[in-house]
């Protein structure tokens, strides 16, 4: 099967065509390197040995994109990860999102009718949920979005369960929890550009010196030791899901033309948690003080997983010490590159 995977270049993009490319897919990427470099391209042939076929398309220019599908009307199935995700600059810049993410997963399902591709993997977020009881299962409530980057997930969502109705679309879509970790080869991660939102990037900028200090956000939520609750899920179990989302679309195993996932570990791990298995595996000490409580945040959140355990064979297997040291590795390669 040859399978197009949009934003390959990015974080999650890249790990998935090495695991699509381990399981014997053809892979083919687009990406316009608006938050990733070409280089990611140079270290994925390192990594699977083999050039990958890419070209530098933008999903908001309809036309080159049409023109990029119909010179490529073999592609049995898209993974469909382009977009903006800042939560912080989609409230700042609500236009640029609706635009990107929005506006660009029309365009793509414009140009798949077109050629008649019916088969599409849909990077969603655990984001849809807002504020549920965990564990949260897929028929929990989708409440009002928080933020502009919530709801252009939910549209997307409801866009794409449109379009499989109106026409031969199979649709997979997966609500990712919160992706952290990189490649045991430390050749591909995460690449934050300017100072990380997220909380692994900022412990592993941290540590390595170009942050001072780390704030936690509050340390009096309601919880076991007052910080936040995450269900933190190895990049490479997630691209793993993606590959068990493309074989379960090949092997027609879906009940009805839109499939939604949950796509964490089950477990829910603190904030304080992550800092000292992050100390603990790296035996750095990390400088941190605790702050305010961030706005808007989820107390706590993780995954209920028996739906993909049960329909995509799917499962997690790498623990938050694997997390975490994969992270590291990857910040002192970054460190040691002219990357970033
Ligand atoms: P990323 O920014 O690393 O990757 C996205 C890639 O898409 C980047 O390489 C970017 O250059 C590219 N891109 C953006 N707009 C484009 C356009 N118009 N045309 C072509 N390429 C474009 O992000 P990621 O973490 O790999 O996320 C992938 C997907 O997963 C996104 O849809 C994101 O919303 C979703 N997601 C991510 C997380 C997370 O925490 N990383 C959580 C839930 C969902
Ligand atoms: C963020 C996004 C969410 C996305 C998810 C997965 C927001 C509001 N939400 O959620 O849409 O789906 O990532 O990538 O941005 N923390 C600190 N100090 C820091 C950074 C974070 O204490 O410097 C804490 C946060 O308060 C939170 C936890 O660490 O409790 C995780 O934060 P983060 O990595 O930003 O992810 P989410 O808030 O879950």
């Amino acid at each position: 099967m040859k399978i197009l995977v949009t934003g390959g270049a990015g974080y999650i993009g890249s790990h998935t065509i090495v695991e699509l490319m381990k399981a014997g897919y053809d892979v083919l990427a687009i990406d316009n390197f608006d938050n990733s470099y070409p280089s990611v391209l140079e270290n994925l042939a390192k990594i699977t040995g083999k050039t990958i076929e890419f070209e530098e398309v933008d999903i908001r220019d309809k036309a080159a994109l049409k023109k990029y599908i119909n010179a490529h009307k073999d592609i049995d199935a898209v993974i469909h990860f382009a977009a903006n995700k800042a939560v912080g600059e989609s409230v700042a810049l609500p236009l640029k999102y609706y635009e990107n993410n929005v506006g660009g997963t029309v365009n793509l399902l414009e140009a798949m009718q077109e050629a008649n591709i019916n088969q599409i993997v849909f990077s969603s977020s655990c984001t849809v949920y807002g504020e549920a009881t965990p564990p949260v299962d897929e028929n929990a409530a989708i409440p009002v979005a928080q933020s502009p980057y919530g709801n252009t997930k939910q549209i997307c969502e409801e866009i794409l369960t449109d379009q499989s109705k109106a026409c031969d679309l199979k649709v997979v879509a997966l609500r990712y929890f919160n992706p952290v970790g990189a490649h045991e080869s430390a050749l591909i991660g995460e690449l934050p550009i300017g100072v990380p939102n997220n909380l692994v990037p900022f412990i592993t900028q941290t540590a390595i010196g170009k942050r001072e200090v780390l704030t936690v956000f509050g340390d009096d939520y309601p919880t076991p030791d007052g910080t936040c609750i995450r269900d933190y899920i190895h990049v490479v179990d997630l691209a793993l899901a993606h590959v068990a989302a493309i074989n379960y679309l090949a092997q027609k195993k879906y009940t009805e033309a839109f499939s939604v996932f949950n796509l964490g570990t089950g477990r829910g791990n603190s904030v304080l948690e992550v800092i000292k298995t992050f100390e603990a595996v790296s035996g750095v000490k990390l400088n941190y003080k605790i702050g305010p409580r961030r706005a808007g945040d989820v107390v706590q959140v993780y995954a209920a997983c028996d739906k993909a355990a049960n329909e995509l064979g799917w499962r997690t297997q790498k623990s938050l010490e694997e997390c975490m040291l994969s992270a590291w590795q990857w910040e002192k390669a970054i460190a040691s590159s002219s990357v970033n």
